[in-house]
């Protein structure tokens, strides 16, 4: 099935953000309409209001996600405003960068409040209303994180498993609705994500200035809503780095650990388990 998306009712979460942003602009321009939203009220004007300039049927709602009773009023807006929805993109998301032993129980339940029973509980709320639109899907940004998980980013990468996990099982409860679900599965991008990091202490040099742009990335989401694609891998060291672990398992854990304890040689306290680049 081909996906036309013009007149399309979407909903989009986390379009204050950099990839939500690019994506609501890259929607626009293929004719959806679209309610957005995000917490920050001025960061979503700043992106409807050039839409509605061009004449765009764009809306805002500001909302905390994690908030049950704002979740409803979000969908309550989006159904008045639009009329009905067709697409249900959960973009919205958090991380934090550091090791689980150094880590919160607050983090945990943050990050997975955010990435994991948010996008869920929407999708909920969503369903009924989806299962009336016109091609309708639910769409999950999730990340490479979602299909390996990394190192410093384990309450991440538990929460993108988990939302990876979701879609799958979705897709087969969903086909009786013809309601489809993309898991859109990107890798690094120069966006947001490492200026709202929960915490910031990895030691891993990470470039999120040398990822894919956040346009380049909504381009391919779009394509992938149009072509109905199930799950897609974006960006060119996610491609490579699943490829990998997906042919040789042990060896990416085995050169992960590896790099793991060369960054924490320098300050170990307690003696090492492993010798020096074995297993
Ligand atoms: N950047 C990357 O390298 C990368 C890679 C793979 C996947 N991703 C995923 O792509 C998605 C977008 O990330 P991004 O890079 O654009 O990050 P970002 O710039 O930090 O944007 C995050 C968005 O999520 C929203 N958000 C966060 N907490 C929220 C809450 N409690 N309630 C409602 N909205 C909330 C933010 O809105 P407010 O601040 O206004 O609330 C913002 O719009 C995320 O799911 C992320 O995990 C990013």
């Amino acid at each position: 099935m081909r996906r036309e998306l013009r007149g399309k009712r979407c909903l989009l979460t986390g379009a204050s953000g950099g990839i939500g942003r690019a994506l609501a602009n890259a929607l626009a321009e293929a004719g959806c309409r679209l309610m957005l939203t995000g917490r920050r009220s001025a960061a979503l004007i700043e992106v409807v209001q050039p839409l509605q300039a061009r004449g765009v049927d764009a809306h805002y709602y500001p909302a905390d996600l994690t908030d049950p009773l704002q979740r409803r009023q979000l969908l309550e807006q989006t159904i008045a405003q639009l009329g009905g929805l067709d697409l249900l993109i959960n973009n919205a998301g958090i991380g934090s960068w550091g090791h689980f032993d150094t880590s919160t129980p607050e983090i945990l339940r943050q990050v997975m409040e955010v990435n994991f029973f948010a996008p869920v509980e929407l999708t909920r709320l969503a369903l009924p209303y989806l299962q009336r639109g016109d091609q309708p899907a639910v769409v999950n940004v999730t990340s490479m994180c979602g299909r390996r998980g990394m190192p410093a980013w384990s309450e991440y990468s538990a929460s993108k498993c988990a939302l990876v996990g979701m879609s799958e099982a979705w897709r087969g409860e969903f086909a009786r609705f013809d309601v489809d679900v993309i898991t859109i599965v990107p890798g690094l991008t120069n966006s947001g994500l490492d200026q709202h990091l929960l915490r910031k202490e990895g030691r891993a040099e990470i470039r999120f200035d040398q990822g894919m742009t956040p346009e380049y990335l909504a381009r391919r989401i779009v394509a992938a809503i149009c072509a109905n694609r199930r799950e897609v891998v974006i960006g060119r060291e996610a491609r490579q780095l699943l490829w990998f672990h997906r042919f040789f398992p042990r060896l990416t854990d085995w050169l992960i650990g590896r790099r793991i304890r060369a960054l924490y040689r320098s300050n170990r306290s307690t003696p090492a388990l492993f010798s020096s680049g074995g297993s």
